[in-house]
């Protein structure tokens, strides 16, 4: 007996997929193995013609994938391919940000064809509510046998949750199918560094005797047009771009990234709903969330869904929405950096949340003046200066004629919470 203690060799007759090699994406033939000395053979054990079998319609999954691009950002662009005796009996994709799950969307193909079939998905079903009620219950209803992923999700309030509730369904789950290629069409969702962290950015441009508006409200233009190019640019590195009610309303921003680059879902925080329908971030540019607490919203409901925007509600306490709950919402999206890019009042409630990370302040030669005129933080503000909000690591350099301050945000509190 080989002092082996644990591994894999090979078993021929078997082609299977290891478990510890195919989460690595890795295809593999047959494989065996030793346990503390005992040899046991893989769980996941497939002939080779039901693995190329596999492939083929993974491959299918994954070309449907890839017609969300562009279009569900920062989500995953999913494929789902059903196949009962042969047939393929349902298609669908995730074809836009809010919109159905690419297995919802194939099993509504489906219909009672999916009874009994294979569902091959290019990413582990989801098991929790975000902006759709879980796949992997739309999966057991219809009465899959197996289900076939091509990876999990790195989300780590998902990764293997989803397979894991299959399987205890009774559900036949295999995944690695091309797992290296699903990885790659989600590149940048899989980039595990964006759940590392969160980063919660606050942006805005001020006068140098700090006012980010007139005393009429008028802000067009503050900063530079080198300024506004690099926010333009910024836009493109971000999941989120958020504002307030009443920047959306009187300045009536597009918050694209005019073109640089993949833009970023626009987020309204508009209690009220108060914002009509002709401002610009209800164009269907990028995709919208508005995060309201109205109860008496039936018509603009309605309007906003037709117009693929996401209503969100969410519970005010003391007039206010927690930033806190904001952001947990967002997480359930796979939204983790985001920038506020005010107004006042805004930026004031996500600082009291104690949730920024980082301030980018743009500070341009002009004087504005007036006692009504809009600070960057309006809100209570501190009653004395030794309970002032600390910035970190300062650093400010030239951007065409303005200044650029970045810093960090000494500790992202998470009291207050619940
Ligand atoms: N220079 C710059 O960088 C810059 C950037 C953006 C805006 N601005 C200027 O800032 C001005 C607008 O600032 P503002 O302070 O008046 O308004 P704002 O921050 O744009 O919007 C505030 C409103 O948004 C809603 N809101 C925000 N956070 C909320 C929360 N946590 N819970 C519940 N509701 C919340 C509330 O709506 P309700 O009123 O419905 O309760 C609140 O009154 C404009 O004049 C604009 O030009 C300048
Ligand atoms: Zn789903």
């Amino acid at each position: 007996m080989p002092t082996v203690q644990s591994g894999w060799k090979k078993n021929d007759g078997i082609a299977v997929l290891c478990p510890e090699e195919h989460l690595r994406g890795i295809f593999l033939p047959s494989h065996a193995r030793f346990v503390n000395g005992a040899e046991e053979t893989c769980p996941f054990r497939m002939t080779s013609t039901q693995i190329s079998q596999d492939m083929r319609y993974m491959k299918l999954a994954l070309a449907l994938a890839k017609k969300g691009k562009g279009k569900v950002s920062p989500n995953p662009m999913v494929g789902c391919v059903i196949v009962n005796n042969g047939e393929v009996v349902g298609k669908g994709h995730h074809e836009f940000f809010g919109g159905p799950h690419a297995e919802v969307n194939a099993l509504r193909e489906a219909g009672d064809k999916a009874g009994g079939s294979t569902l091959y998905v290019t990413l582990e079903p989801c098991n929790h509510f975000g902006k759709t009620p879980p796949c992997t219950d739309a999966i057991i209803k219809a009465g899959v046998s197996r289900v076939v992923a091509a990876v999990r999700d790195p989300n780590p309030k998902m990764k293997g949750r989803g397979l894991e509730r299959l399987k205890r369904k009774s559900i036949e789950v295999s995944e690695g199918i091309l797992a290296e290629e699903a990885r790659r069409v989600n590149s940048s969702y899989f980039k595990m560094r964006r759940y590392r962290g969160r980063k919660v950015i606050i942006k805005f441009a001020m006068s140098i005797d700090g006012k980010i508006a007139t005393r009429t409200g008028d802000s067009k233009w503050i900063s530079s047009n080198t300024s506004r190019e690099y926010v333009h640019r910024l836009r493109t590195d971000v999941d989120a771009v958020i504002v307030g009610a009443n920047t959306a309303l009187r300045d009536d921003p597009g918050l694209t990234s005019h073109g640089m680059g993949r833009n970023p879902v626009r987020i309204v925080i508009d209690p009220r709903l108060k914002v009509p329908l002709n401002r610009r971030v209800f164009d269907g540019t990028a995709p919208t969330i508005v995060f309201h607490s109205s109860t008496n919203t039936k018509g603009k409901l309605t309007a906003l869904r037709k117009r693929r925007i996401l209503a969100v509600r969410l519970h005010q306490r003391n007039d206010k929405i927690k930033f806190q709950d904001i952001i947990a919402r967002l997480n359930d999206y796979s939204i983790f950096k985001v920038l506020i890019e005010g107004g006042g009042e805004t930026i004031a409630s996500v600082l009291e949340a104690g949730v920024v990370t980082d301030i980018l302040v743009f500070i341009s030669p002009k004087i504005i003046g007036g006692k009504s005129a809009i600070t960057p933080v309006e809100g209570l503000g501190v009653a004395e200066v030794k309970n002032a909000l600390q910035l970190l690591d300062t650093n400010v350099r030239k951007i065409g004629t303005d200044f650029l301050l970045h810093a960090r945000v000494a500790r992202p509190k998470q009291e207050g919470r619940g």
